[in-house]
């Protein structure tokens, strides 16, 4: 059998340096736990407009589709802030999303003991912090038409459209669910219901999903504005959390900055299954390009570690090897490594992207 198959997308910023260290943790898996992939690279974001014109070309859209398993950086940067909307660096990333129809995006937010203390907030609301948001991905007012910037007598006017049909309610309601149940068995599903019909129908849908066929889960409703108080106020009372993909987008970076550093959090996401049985999927950090520090060796590749994990976990059924991953990342840093976003004051030496990796591969070592 031919080994799975891996396309690295590392995109712009931060996403080459960051996926180098990836790419050693790949080597990694295959020298010393046989676990082989077949690695190819291509262009997305706004280096892919530089050389093509355009954020996505068809042949690597078409190449994200055959692969069993899609790793990304980041996209975008002020270079592109003039472009044309259609051209932007994150249309290809949204393209890839919308394409390969990933409708389940899982972002776990998880505080590291050794870092409970790097939060702007109090160590006790988040030591121990475990959680998972499951933001839909493919619809929503990211793509609901009609959108665009029209006149309206002698002014201009924005629209954007809020839009879910029950079967996308119902896809990632039951995504969701699944989670749940291998995790605490509790599902909080956050919307607008007071102001918004699509908010009114994702309620009842998530409802009706429930009681049809999770009723050993324990549902809650919350609008996502206090469910936005309330991850602050608490974090800890939420297991999974559902939401639409603006809310998704809000809350989950929300959800970081309780972490520490938003250059920890991974995430996957997913959509049905393919002809081998592995869900469609694309795994990347929930940071962005941060073209501030770009190609300086200051970032912290640790989030985009973690998403290859996850994808250890999601489409290659090894949880084992996945854990072994997190665990070596969890041990670098009660070992005190820091890179820059892990420093709370001046002092003390920060890590380089690249000796975090390598503090990582050595934990690695270590646990065989
Ligand atoms: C995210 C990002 C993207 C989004 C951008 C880069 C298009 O913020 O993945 O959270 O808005 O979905
Ligand atoms: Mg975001």
């Amino acid at each position: 059998m031919s080994n799975p198959s891996l396309l690295i997308l590392p995109g712009d910023g931060i996403g080459p340096e960051v996926m180098a260290e990836v790419r050693k943790i790949i080597e990694w898996f295959g020298d010393r736990r046989d676990l082989k992939f077949d690695v190819t690279e291509d262009l997305v974001g706004g280096c892919s407009y530089d050389v093509h014109g355009v954020p996505l070309t068809d042949e690597v859209m078409n190449k994200a589709q055959s692969v069993d398993a899609v790793l990304l950086g980041a996209v975008g940067g002020p270079k592109y802030d003039g472009l044309d909307f259609s051209v932007k660096p994150e249309r290809g990333l949204l393209r890839l999303r919308k394409e390969m129809d990933l409708f389940a995006n899982l972002r776990p937010a998880q505080c590291f003991d050794a870092l409970a203390d790097f939060s702007s907030l109090k160590r006790e609301v988040v030591a121990g912090l475990d959680i998972m948001i499951v933001r839909e991905l493919t619809s929503g007012i990211y793509f609901g038409e009609p959108r665009g910037i029209i006149t309206e007598g002698n002014e201009r006017v924005g629209i954007n459209t809020q839009r879910y049909t029950e079967s996308e309610i119902d896809r990632v309601a039951r995504s969701a669910f699944e989670l749940a149940r291998k995790r605490d068995g509790r599902v909080c599903s956050m919307e607008k219901a007071n102001v918004m019909e699509s908010g009114i129908l994702w309620r009842e849908v998530v409802q009706r999903v429930h009681d049809a066929d999770y009723p050993d889960i324990e549902l809650s409703h919350m609008y996502a504005d206090n469910g936005g108080m309330q991850l602050v106020r608490n974090p800890k009372q939420f297991d999974v959390i559902v939401t639409d993909n603006l809310f998704g987008d809000l809350l989950s970076d929300v959800a970081a900055m309780l972490t520490g550093s938003l250059g920890m959090l991974p995430s996957a996401s997913l959509g049905a299954p393919m002809e081998n049985g592995r869900p469609k999927a694309l795994y990347e950090p929930v940071h962005g390009s941060a073209p501030d520090i770009a190609g300086q060796g200051k970032a912290n590749p640790i989030a985009c570690i973690l998403s290859f994990a996850m994808a250890l976990r999601y489409s290659f059924d090894r949880g084992d090897e996945a854990t072994r991953l997190e665990k070596a990342v969890e041990q670098v840093l009660a070992d005190g490594v820091r890179t820059a976003d892990l420093m709370q004051t001046e002092g003390g030496r920060a890590a380089s992207t690249a000796e975090m990796g390598d503090a990582i591969i050595a934990a690695l070592e270590g646990s065989l």
